[in-house]
């Protein structure tokens, strides 16, 4: 988990890292290039002003100004109107009053970016002259961005570059990570599964030993129980060892169903007979009120007697729960994909704290129990590609069963 932190935080520093440098090598290419701008413009200003301070030709100034960045290039006078320009058919028009293209007497210099009729971008540098008679005018001259636009252009396709690599790069990280979860979650699966199979198999021998062993307590004391007269007095002690083997056997028997190995006959099960089943072996001769409404089509994808058995453990968790009276509401039907039973007590539920080891093995709180009902339910249940949960409903427990449902009988 660590590693995975400190690997997102590397790639987030990384990545934050690139495209601040390539921002910061942009910002600068940019500025360089609107400084060569200012400065060619610049130096052909001064050129065209030395060039009219010494009354050279307007074929002069002319050919200072057939530099192929220039645009156009223009001198207007105090009033707008244009006295020279490299398209000589202009010579004599007027500048606009306002707008991009008017003249605003700058006192200094003044650069900026502007478009061009075409629509291209350009650079128009506004420089105040002298006239020939201290009237003051101005000289514009129009470059072509030309480099520093193919600047543009290439920054633009190296964000995409940047912006592309970045991204393979985070959906790179993304899949490494899911692999990483995937793999982790199966070797822990694994693991999981080894130390159960450990413990199944440990448990499956070790309860085989005991039964073996108890057959022959159980069958001894069968025969003394036999043996004995009604009213001898070992009598009650024989019956106490019959009930102590009973309940050894019972808890044998549940350890061996929870430890082993499962195999799984799945079939279709129409749930309204066997809840009926399950009732009448697990209710019958109750006093309380049974109440039973289960579809007769809904069906599930599952091994009927494990299934049964389940139901079984979780009508008598119920009557239990109750005592001799109270209601017990069993619900069945198909919903979606899923068939499902529900069992729905008047007892006393159970504390909250009691909620996270009801299914492990051996949470019982009863004398008589094995606390292995509902940990093979959930076993079983999961076997069968379900799910099983109790709750605390409005007035006892409800147990909830889901099972893949079958096709409607
Ligand atoms: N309907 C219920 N209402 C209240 N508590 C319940 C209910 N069902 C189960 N429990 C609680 O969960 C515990 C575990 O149930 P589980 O069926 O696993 O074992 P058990 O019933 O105690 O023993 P066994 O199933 O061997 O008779 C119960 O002892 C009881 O405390
Ligand atoms: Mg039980």
């Amino acid at each position: 988990m660590a590693v995975r932190a400190f690997l997102a935080v590397a790639l987030a520093l990384s990545s934050a890292g690139i495209l601040f440098a390539t921002w910061q090598s942009l910002t600068t290419a940019r500025e360089l290039g609107d400084r060569a701008l200012e400065s060619a413009a610049r130096a052909l200003s001064a050129s065209v002003e030395n060039a009219l301070r010494a009354g050279k030709s307007e074929a002069e100034v002319r050919s200072i100004l057939s530099d192929r960045v220039v645009a156009y290039a223009l001198i207007a006078g105090a009033d707008g109107t244009i006295r020279f320009h490299v398209n000589r058919e202009l010579v004599g028009t007027r500048l606009p009053a306002t707008g991009p293209n008017s003249w605003d007497r700058p006192e200094h210099p003044v650069g900026r970016k502007v478009t061009l009729g075409v629509g291209t971008p350009a650079y128009q540098y506004d420089y105040p002259l002298r006239g020939p008679d201290g009237s003051s005018e101005m000289l514009r001259i129009v470059l072509h961005l030309g480099a520093v636009d193919r600047l543009g252009a290439q920054s633009r396709r190296l964000w995409l570059i940047v912006g592309g690599v970045l991204s393979l790069l985070a959906a790179a990280g993304l899949a490494l990570d899911r692999m990483l979860t995937r793999l982790v979650a199966l070797r822990d699966r694994m693991d999981r599964q080894e130390r159960l199979s450990l413990v199944g198999q440990l448990t499956a021998t070790l309860a085989h030993e005991i039964r073996n062993a108890l057959w022959g307590v159980k069958g001894y004391a069968q025969w003394l129980d036999e043996k004995l007269p009604a009213q001898s007095p070992g009598k009650a002690d024989v019956a106490s060892i019959l009930q102590g083997t009973g309940r050894i056997e019972s808890l044998v028997d549940g350890l061996l169903r929870y430890a082993r190995d499962e195999a799984y006959r799945i079939e279709a099960v129409r749930l309204a007979p066997l809840v009926d089943e399950a009732v009448s072996t697990a209710a019958s001769g109750w006093a309380g009120t049974l109440a039973v409404d289960v579809a007769e089509t809904a069906a599930a994808w599952a091994d009927r007697e494990k299934l049964l058995r389940v139901l079984v453990n979780g009508i008598r968790n119920a009557l239990q729960a109750m005592g001799g009276e109270g209601r017990l509401t069993i619900t069945g039907a198909s919903t979606g994909g899923t068939a499902w039973i529900r069992l729905e007590d008047t007892g006393a539920g159970f504390p909250p704290e009691a909620a996270a080891k009801i299914f492990t093995p051996f949470y019982t709180t009863k004398t008589d129990g094995t606390g292995l009902g509902l940990a093979y339910s959930r076993k079983v249940l999961e076997g069968m590609k379900g799910m099983i949960q109790l709750d605390n409903g409005a007035r006892g427990a409800v147990l909830t069963l889901r099972l893949p449902r079958a096709k409607d009988g």
